[in-house]
């Protein structure tokens, strides 16, 4: 039998569990209420609240988001044991919809120097683990912490348990960021041959981005069949990172083309979503961020200036309004040229006679030099005095 994966692809946020867990951005249970709200109306369609038994602080928090939060399937993290899997069960108490996210490091590395276990014991904490989360609750997700690193057919084998144990979300995380697409893409079609999963199985992908390659990675798993992306708002999360999502969904939807997929995403809620994370925890995206950058839809080259005045089409490959960003900018500096500087001035009210423009270009040019933007102000100060002098 072979799979056939939906169209449909998941979004499964982890800000509040994954991205919170990292240096610099904690966050209060305040903040972690305003986040919940913005991930609720961007539609994700799971938000991971936090790890139920690492705190009181994280109970709180669970059960704080399970208790608002009406749409998205609220979940928490827990290990394959029976006290977390409770206390995970008990702060999602007040949430209409509700999964257990429960894992165990599967690689050589996490058996023998973290957990201590063989193979086998390995198996049957996966298969106790995943029936007690089942009789709780009618939806759980098992991951196999640092997946990439463990031999392929035990990998299958921890899936396989899981699977018929009773998981119905199969998470494969790249813990440590090591993958590249053409082995994250192989890997998964080689896993899902392996388990065979029943119509109602998805597999997740859960890539960190030590080298860089989160999103990419999440994208080859989509591409070898994969319908749930784990991700962040702005890409926050241990070390380096999670997959951001708003890179990844966007991908997805710009290049629908090659993936094929849909996601249930408001993505005019990325902008909002992402100086909301930035508002919490003080820690600016960088400038150029893909998506969400101030940067992302801010024109600066002469050339490119007077491409995107013909048509916006010539240098941007999306809208600023699909991302709910402000709309694209033309930055006056000493690289754009000339009808990017007089359609500013038409803007501001200033049509420049023919006579004055070389001299008021050579003095904007000389400006632009000794500043890194040049702003409506400098402008008109700059056009008054030039055609004062004419
Ligand atoms: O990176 C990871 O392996 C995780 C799991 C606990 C899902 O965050
Ligand atoms: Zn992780």
């Amino acid at each position: 039998m072979t799979y056939e994966p939906p169209a449909h692809v998941r979004i499964f946020d982890t800000t509040l569990r994954d991205g919170e867990q990292s240096p610099g951005f904690s966050m209060t249970m305040k903040g972690k209420l305003k986040m919940a709200r913005v991930l609720s109306a961007l539609n994700v369609d799971v938000i991971e609240a936090g790890f139920a038994a690492a705190s009181p602080g994280d109970f709180e928090a669970v059960q704080a988001v399970a208790s608002e939060a009406e749409g998205p399937i609220v979940c928490s993290l827990a290990r394959v044991n029976e006290r977390d899997i409770d206390r995970a069960a008990e702060a999602l108490e007040p949430a209409r919809r509700k999964r257990a996210h429960v894992f165990i490091g599967t690689s050589p590395t996490h058996r023998e120097h973290k957990l201590r276990m063989r193979k086998g014991e390995v198996l049957d904490a996966i298969d106790h683990g995943v029936r007690h989360a089942r009789q709780i609750f009618g939806d759980v997700e098992f991951s196999a912490e640092d997946a990439m690193r463990t031999e392929k057919t035990f990998l299958a084998e921890c899936l396989k348990t899981a699977a018929e144990a009773g998981a119905k979300t199969l998470n494969v995380p790249d813990t440590v960021g090591y993958f590249t697409p053409e082995e994250t893409f192989d890997v998964f079609s080689y896993l899902i041959d392996a388990v065979e999963p029943e119509d109602d199985v998805i597999f997740s992908t859960h890539c960190h981005d030590d080298l860089g390659m989160a999103v990419a990675n999440s994208l080859a798993a989509v591409r070898a069949g994969v319908r749930q992306i784990e991700c962040t708002i702005n890409g926050i999360g241990e070390r380096a990172g999670n997959c951001a999502m708003e890179e990844a969904v966007m991908a997805l939807r710009t290049r629908k083309d090659t993936y094929g997929v849909t996601t249930q995403l408001d993505t005019a809620r990325f902008y909002e979503a992402s100086r909301l994370l930035e508002d919490i925890t003080g820690e600016k995206v960088q400038r150029n961020k893909a998506v969400v950058g101030r940067n992302a839809f801010a024109h600066e080259a002469g050339i490119h200036q007077h491409g995107m005045l013909s048509n916006r089409k010539t240098y941007e490959i999306m809208c600023p309004e699909d991302v709910g960003a402000p709309i694209s900018s033309l930055v006056l500096g000493k690289h754009s040229g000339k009808h990017a500087l007089f359609a500013r001035l038409e803007e501001l009210g200033h049509e420049v006679g023919i006579e004055a423009r070389e001299p008021v270009f050579a003095a904007f040019k000389l400006l632009a030099d000794q500043h890194h933007e040049v702003s409506d102000d400098q402008l008109r100060t700059l056009v008054s005095g030039a055609s004062n002098r004419v």
